[in-house]
């Protein structure tokens, strides 16, 4: 098991550094199958830090994406008990700090337990009135787990919808997320934003009698005997800070949907959007690129966009702008992958092995088996599994729908 970066490459880590983060990173073990969640108290790490902001801003000129973000001033600190990141988002202006602490001196006071967080009523068992269930029309594969969401907007808020893609909430949002795994709610996730910019990550572990859940920083492996991992907060981070204003799930595209919970035509309807758009937002195309185009964006279009750093070292991008959905054929989807030459050629298995194979193309249209981006979709290898971090085992189901978009591409 290891931490978010993983067995990144020195070429890579260096650039964690140039971005001036402070990253732990779990060493890398051969005997490790996956890149997971979670982290052990007995992992070896690294960790460094920088505040140089130059090197960041020099990375960033040279970067891919071009929009901002990734190239932002990125300061941390670390102690015992309180962690927090604070990142200028070089695109939208805006600061935000990622408190994982005990607050930052405010009147905030971080919650031990679930039951202090206003989600249910004393029973554990109600929703308290206000808190809404929504869910993203694509969601990210967590293993077997099952996910319920929730989500409270202050009273008589709105959100910030200037930049249909970049939602930013008002101060006093919280979403909740929970993990049931055989039928037992494991853990509950808590994003809470304290003030203009600044978020509070946590995780709670339920306990055994499913009355109360518990405070848990630092993760926790094979949590409740089951094979589900709690992130540590880190690993929250390391995933929720690819978008500028921290939440992933509850944003226009993956509220485009008349199923259950909080829509985005409800939240039209209800006045909660600064500026709100004519109607819900369609992927285009079959029923089968959609699947694939949705998959991709919910599952790997977070790292692999415009905004966020992992653009700086492929230009490759797997979410959907609102504003590009005419056809699949202008998606940046397809216009960066199909009969795109990849960053770095992929020996499967790794390339210390000697093997003779090795592929160059994101997206080689028609034949699925030379793809990149669906051979890195099937493997666990460590530092070829793509998504890198958040689930241990292959999503076959979101891996052969992505297959066979690729298998019914006509060949060019
Ligand atoms: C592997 C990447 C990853 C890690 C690690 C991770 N998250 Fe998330 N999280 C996501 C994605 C992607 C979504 C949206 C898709 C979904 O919910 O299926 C999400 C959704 C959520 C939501 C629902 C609101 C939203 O943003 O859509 C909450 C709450 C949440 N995460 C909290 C946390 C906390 C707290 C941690 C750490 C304990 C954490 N997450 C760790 C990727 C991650
Ligand atoms: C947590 C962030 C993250 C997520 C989520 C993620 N990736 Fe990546 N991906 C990276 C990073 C960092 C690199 C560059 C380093 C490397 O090649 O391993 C990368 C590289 C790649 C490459 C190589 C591109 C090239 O030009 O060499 C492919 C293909 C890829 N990812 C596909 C995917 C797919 C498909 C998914 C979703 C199933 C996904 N990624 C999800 C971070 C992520």
């Amino acid at each position: 098991m290891q931490g978010f970066g993983l067995c990144l490459p020195t070429v890579q880590r260096s650039l964690f550094l140039l971005l001036g983060t402070t990253l732990t990173l779990a060493a890398c073990s051969d005997d490790s199958t996956s890149a997971d969640d979670s982290t052990s108290a007995d992992d070896s790490t690294v960790t460094s830090s920088s505040t140089d902001t130059s090197a960041s801003s020099s990375v960033s000129a040279g970067g891919a994406g071009g929009t901002g973000g990734a190239g932002g001033t990125v300061t941390s600190t670390s102690t015992a008990s309180t962690s927090s990141i604070s990142t200028s988002q070089g695109g939208s202006g805006a600061t935000t700090t990622m408190t994982t602490g005990g607050g930052t001196g405010g009147e905030f006071v971080a919650p031990a337990l679930l039951s202090e967080t206003g989600l249910y009523e004393a029973d554990m068992t109600t929703i308290t009135e206000g808190v809404l269930p929504f869910a993203p029309e694509h969601a990210l594969w967590s293993d077997t787990a099952v996910k319920q969401r929730w989500i409270k907007l202050p009273a008589g808020s709105q959100i910030d919808t200037s930049e249909m893609d970049y939602w930013v909430y008002p101060v006093g949002t919280k979403l909740f997320k929970e993990f049931s795994r055989d039928g037992v709610r494991v853990e509950t996730r808590l994003l809470q934003k304290i003030e203009e910019g600044e978020w509070f990550l946590r995780a709670f572990q339920w306990n055994e009698e499913q009355t109360d859940a518990e405070a848990r920083p630092d993760g926790v492996f094979d949590a409740s005997g089951t094979e589900h991992d709690i992130p540590s907060e880190n690993q929250c981070i390391n995933c929720h800070d690819k978008m500028p204003d921290i939440a992933l799930g509850f944003t226009a595209l993956q509220l485009s949907h008349d199923g259950e919970g909080v829509t985005l035509q409800q939240l039209i309807d209800e006045d909660r959007l600064s500026d709100p758009p004519a109607g819900p937002f369609t992927i285009p195309g079959t029923d089968t690129e959609r699947a694939a185009l949705g998959y991709l964006h919910a599952n790997c279009g977070n790292c692999h966009q415009p905004r966020s750093f992992v653009a700086n070292m492929v230009d490759m991008y797997l979410w959907l702008p609102t504003g590009d959905l005419g056809d699949v054929a202008s998606t940046p989807t397809v216009l960066t992958s199909v009969g795109q030459r990849a960053a770095q050629t992929y020996f499967p298995g790794g390339d210390g092995g000697g093997g003779e194979t090795s592929f160059d193309t994101r997206i080689v249209a028609g034949d699925p088996d030379s793809s990149i981006v669906a051979l890195r979709m099937t493997t666990r290898e460590t530092g070829q599994a793509m998504p890198p971090v958040g689930s241990e085992l292959i999503d076959d189901e979101g891996a052969s729908a992505v297959r066979q978009w690729i298998a019914e591409m006509p060949a060019p």
